[in-house]
């Protein structure tokens, strides 16, 4: 029975919950499911499948860019998936990127206020927008599926810096906005894709 792997990293702690949340589902029919923070992974050689989780922080979290750039290799030979958690998305009619199918919490994937006229934050936020830096960084790596989902904001967390990113360029609220129905949802797709 293959092992599956939930790698994840995370600014403020929300994303780890969101993995394990991701771990649970995928372990329903007993397979094997290790979810560990990226820094801790050793390596991939245990795991037929592997998922890849990060909040968007001024882009898809460095750490998961560079932890599917140094194993790009290793992960072409696996059944691989990628998470972003996010506060702000645009909503397009893109529901494949690249051949890669995006599956978009509702709440969180607003429509831009006037289509064809998007303003500075909803281009920003656009999915291809988001995903074009993830997909460049480990281009040979084609995963079966990208989930958007909600995220958690805490302002009492973050560095001033990031607070003030956060107010004024992503223009969020503090607040969870994960939408655990969702990723549950999400997760027994995958948990299908993976078996098959
Ligand atoms: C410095 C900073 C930058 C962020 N950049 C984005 C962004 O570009 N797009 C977005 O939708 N959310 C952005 N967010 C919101 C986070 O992705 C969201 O709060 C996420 O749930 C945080 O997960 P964590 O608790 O695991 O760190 C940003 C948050 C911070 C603190």
């Amino acid at each position: 029975m293959s092992k599956i792997l939930v790698a994840y990293t995370t600014n403020s702690g929300s994303t780890a919950e969101v993995a394990t949340e991701i771990g649970k589902e995928l372990a329903i029919n007993g397979r094997q499911v290790d979810v560990r923070r990226l820094e801790e992974v050793t390596g991939l050689d245990d795991y037929d499948a592997v998922v890849v989780g990060a909040p968007m922080i001024l882009g898809w979290h460095s750490a998961a860019l560079k932890f599917i750039k140094q194993n790009q290799t290793a992960l072409t030979h696996k059944k691989v998936a990628y998470f972003c958690t996010a506060l702000s998305l645009t909503r397009t009619d893109d529901s494949i990127i690249h051949s890669i199918p995006l599956q978009m919490d509702p709440d969180l994937a607003i429509p831009p206020v006037h289509a064809g006229r998007l303003s500075f934050k909803e281009r920003y936020s656009t999915p291809t927008n988001y995903l074009n830096p993830i997909l460049k960084a480990a281009p040979a790596v084609k995963p079966l599926r990208i989930g958007f989902f909600g995220g958690k904001l805490e302002m009492f967390r973050l560095k001033f810096w990031q607070a003030a990113f956060v107010m004024i360029i992503i223009r969020a609220q503090p607040g969870d906005v994960r939408n655990w129905p969702f990723i549950q949802t999400w997760a027994r797709e995958l948990n299908t894709e993976f078996s098959s």
